[in-house]
């Protein structure tokens, strides 16, 4: 089965062609970081703008890249939300218009359950991955710039969040501190590339909630911290030393909250698998992390990671949870899908 994705919830226009919901024939992706770097973060209107313009052309290149035409397609998914409403529309109402014209099926398809099946992704044919099937249930951990949480599948499309950020989202925090130190945009990967250089020892920051009963996390006063670290008399030099001193620390207690409580969580849980999915997820450290904590305190239990190129947003990961509703027939009528910037995971749309 072969469904073209597409994926405009927030400043990425995306659009792929995925077989059997797990080899990527195509994926292209069209980022606009260079039109909102110079505002430190995204501008819904100007990516609604950039979506409007991308959108086609970027279709046509996935057809081009997979050398596939509609008639070998099978259904059109889409991201439906959450995400920037302005953004989603366009998606949304190019994939109710194809489904029109063309005569296809549309799955509406949840941009956090897209993230969760972005681990399913090969990106090449003969990529070997350590497992043939899913094995549930399966702990997902969340971390994206508007999402953090701690999600509990059983099945495919069953879903309970566990634990959430209680504030900002651990994508967001890295984000403001970027934009704080002003050394770019996204924060995430920024902040991984000064932290290599950086003294861990130097500044000492908090760990929020890393002993709360429950599961769930607060980024903000972690943020705050740093932020007043920045404020300091000792940081207004702002040396690139200091700065990559206060990056790593500010990476490392991230990744140590996110690890412990996850970890935690997988225990008390009783899971076979444990997953990492969105944009954070493409942070060494937190993958690194994860993984070795969890051979060593649960040897047993599957770590699933997605492909770093397949992280953050994109629309094969769509597709692929398209095909998993696709396969039971779960389909939404074009002239009923709409968009919703609040969506929530297990949400029907
Ligand atoms: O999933 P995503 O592409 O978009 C949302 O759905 O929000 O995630 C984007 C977020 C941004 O906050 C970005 O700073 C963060 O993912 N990110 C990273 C890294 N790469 C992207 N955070 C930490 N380390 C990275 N290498
Ligand atoms: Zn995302």
């Amino acid at each position: 089965m072969l469904i073209l994705g597409i994926e405009t919830s927030c400043d990425e226009t995306s659009a792929a062609i995925v077989k059997n919901g797990r080899l990527v024939l195509s994926n292209i992706v069209s980022s606009q970081v260079n039109l909102h770097k110079k505002y430190g973060g995204v501008v819904p209107e100007i990516a609604a703008r950039a979506h409007i313009e991308n959108i086609i052309p970027v279709i046509r290149d996935c057809f081009d890249q997979a050398k596939k035409k509609w008639q070998d397609i099978d259904a059109i998914a889409v991201t439906y939300g959450p995400g920037l409403i302005t953004s989603l529309l366009i998606g949304v109402e190019t994939a109710k218009t194809l489904a029109y014209v063309k005569d296809k099926p549309v799955v509406a398809v949840n941009h956090l359950e897209g993230h969760i099946y972005a681990s399913w992704l090969k990106p090449t044919r003969n990529f070997q991955f350590p497992i043939s099937n899913f094995q549930f249930p399966i702990l997902c951990l969340i971390v994206s710039g508007g999402h953090t949480m701690l999600v509990l599948m059983k099945n495919h499309g069953e879903y309970r969040t566990i634990g959430q950020t209680r504030d900002d989202a651990a994508g967001e925090a890295f984000d403001k501190v970027a934009k704080l130190l002003k050394i770019g945009y996204p924060g995430g990967p920024v902040i991984e590339k000064w932290a290599k250089k950086g003294n861990a020892e130097i500044f000492d920051l908090p760990r929020p909630m890393i002993n709360s009963k429950d599961f769930d996390f607060s980024f903000s006063g972690l943020k705050t911290a740093a932020i007043k670290q920045v404020k300091s008399a000792r940081l207004k030099m702002q040396s690139k030393k200091e700065i990559a001193d206060l990056c790593v620390s500010f990476q490392q207690a991230a990744v140590d909250v996110l690890v412990f409580k996850t970890i935690k969580a997988a225990k008390e849980c009783k899971v076979k698998s444990v997953m990492l999915a969105g944009g954070v997820a493409a942070n060494k450290l937190l993958r690194r992390t994860l993984r070795d904590r969890l051979k060593k305190e649960l040897p047993n239990t599957l770590y699933l990671a997605p492909d770093i190129s397949f992280c953050t947003d994109n629309a094969a990961m769509i597709a692929s949870a398209g095909y998993f509703h696709a396969k039971n027939k779960d389909f939404t009528s074009w002239q009923k899908l709409e968009a919703r910037a609040d969506a929530e995971l297990g949400d029907s749309p």
